[in-house]
């Protein structure tokens, strides 16, 4: 079987090089040549466990292939795969913009029956409405065959893509054609051995698990961090109570890390766009809409727990303050809409000089966040960022943070030398609890007045 993957994305890429590795000839496609000429040779354009060496095992093996050509890509494979972005507008609805053009362009090139899968993640109806303008435009040029359009939305979760795409919690497919549903049955074949659960279920429900999940993993976090807010008052711990809660297997522990709040490419896009596809149905989605305020009032919250334990009025002109941690998760160079991002810019609004460092996350902020690229600076290492700093702020949960000599920087570092570690990482270690003063996120912790000693 011959499969095309439209887009080489997180989702389209991870999907093709997991797929070749199955033995199916597969051909990743972009518009992006250089993009496609770097990973002809093998090299990866993100920062993804595991991804490079499969892409470069698919590479030697000849069942994994990149082209810029899209016509060639259409007319032979047997199942294309649409997985390009769909960023959010400034209004929060889906830019759809990407998948038209794709659409368009197999439309432009069908010649012969295929099964056209919609990975992306698409507004509701958008595969019943990708099937009426592939085979409308087949049927006014007069050709003799159909095609057959599914929904088979992807759950991978970035820095852990490729686990979870060789071994998915489960495989949603919606479609109403059986030869659709035999043609993912092939594709999927070595998961459903596995006894991967299988959901089958028409193409309207499968595109709306996708927002389903993804927003109520979001509700999940943003109700763990206002619990958080309040525990910080009450004098009680956010992480027992997280436990406590989730030892009721109703509840379950998983997603109730209390930290700054959810960034990346999925739950801020697709939380806003399920709001907006509510809206467009008369349908007021109040709990998500509630998730997607307490999570930008969780960001602003952290900018004030840090000036309020950094300054006497508010102000920082004169901090200098290390973030450590810039992905908006680890394991992933990924920045798209990190909580960082906010943190930092209020940081830098009240006067504070801001040392970054990230182990991956450096390269893409110079490269998207040029407006801050005169307000930080970047650092090579930890120590680098936290040398004379007031403060470190522990943004992203980086394993190798755990490793560094927390001793030798604290003993670099003037005035209290606070850490607010946002994401409790060191929250049950009193020996660095010791070097510092230290603040987690939801655990009380007395405030201590900033010393007097001026910044140096
Ligand atoms: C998510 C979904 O998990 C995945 O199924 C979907 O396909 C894409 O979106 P991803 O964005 O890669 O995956 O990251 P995830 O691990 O879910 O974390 C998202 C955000 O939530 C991160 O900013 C993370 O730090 C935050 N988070 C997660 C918390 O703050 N607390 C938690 O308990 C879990």
């Amino acid at each position: 079987m011959n499969i095309g993957i439209m887009g080489t994305g997180y989702v389209g890429l991870v999907h093709g090089a997991v797929l070749s590795s199955y033995g199916f000839n597969v051909t990743c496609m972009d518009v992006d040549e250089h993009k496609i000429k770097q990973l002809a040779a093998g090299i990866s354009p993100i920062y993804e466990p595991g991804l490079e060496q499969l892409i470069q095992r698919g590479i030697e093996s000849g069942t994994l292939s990149f082209t810029s050509n899209a016509q060639q890509v259409v007319q032979t494979s047997d199942v294309i795969f649409i997985a390009v972005g769909t960023p959010s507008k400034k209004d929060g609805s889906a830019d759809l913009s990407y998948v038209r053009s794709v659409v368009q362009t197999i439309s432009n090139h069908l010649n012969g029956y295929k099964v056209v899968v919609c990975k992306s993640t698409l507004p509701i109806g958008s595969s019943s409405r990708i099937a009426e303008q592939l085979n409308g435009a087949l049927q006014a040029s007069g050709a003799s065959f159909r095609v057959d359009v599914a929904s088979n939305p992807e759950f991978l979760r970035q820095g852990q893509a490729v686990s979870d795409a060789l071994s998915p919690s489960r495989i949603v497919i919606g479609t109403n054609s059986d030869a659709a549903k035999q043609m993912l049955q092939r594709i999927y074949a070595t998961q459903i051995e596995r006894k991967v659960p299988v959901l089958y279920t028409n193409a309207e429900t499968a595109e709306m698990v996708k927002y389903a999940a993804n927003s109520f993993l979001a509700v999940k976090i943003s109700f763990i961090n206002e619990l958080a807010l309040l525990a910080e008052k009450v004098g009680a711990n956010i992480d027992d109570i997280a436990e406590g809660m989730g030892l009721d297997s109703r509840i379950s522990p998983h997603f109730l890390q209390a930290g700054p709040g959810y960034g990346g490419s999925c739950f801020p896009k697709d939380t806003e766009a399920v709001v907006d596809i509510g809206k467009r149905n008369g349908e007021d989605l109040l709990v998500v809409q509630a998730a997607i305020q307490a999570n930008k009032k969780q960001k602003q919250k952290m900018i004030t727990k840090i000036a309020s334990r950094l300054s006497f009025n508010g102000k920082l002109r004169g901090r200098t303050v290390a973030v450590w941690g810039l992905s908006f998760k680890p394991d992933t160079d990924d920045i798209r809409d990190a909580p960082s991002r906010d943190i930092i810019q209020g940081l830098v609004d009240l006067g504070a000089t801001v040392k970054v460092y990230c182990p991956q996350g450096m390269r893409q902020a110079r490269r998207l966040w040029s407006e801050l690229n005169g307000a930080i600076h970047y650092c090579d290492s930890e120590a680098e960022s936290a040398a004379n700093a007031d403060a470190i702020v522990l943004m992203t949960e980086w394993a190798q943070f755990r490793n560094v000599d927390l001793a030798a920087i604290a003993s670099n570092m003037r005035g209290n030398r606070a850490m607010f570690d946002l994401r409790n990482m060191f929250a049950m270690n009193t020996d660095v609890q010791q070097l510092f003063s230290y603040y987690g996120v939801g655990t009380y912790s007395e405030p201590k007045v900033y010393s007097l000693q001026e910044a140096k």
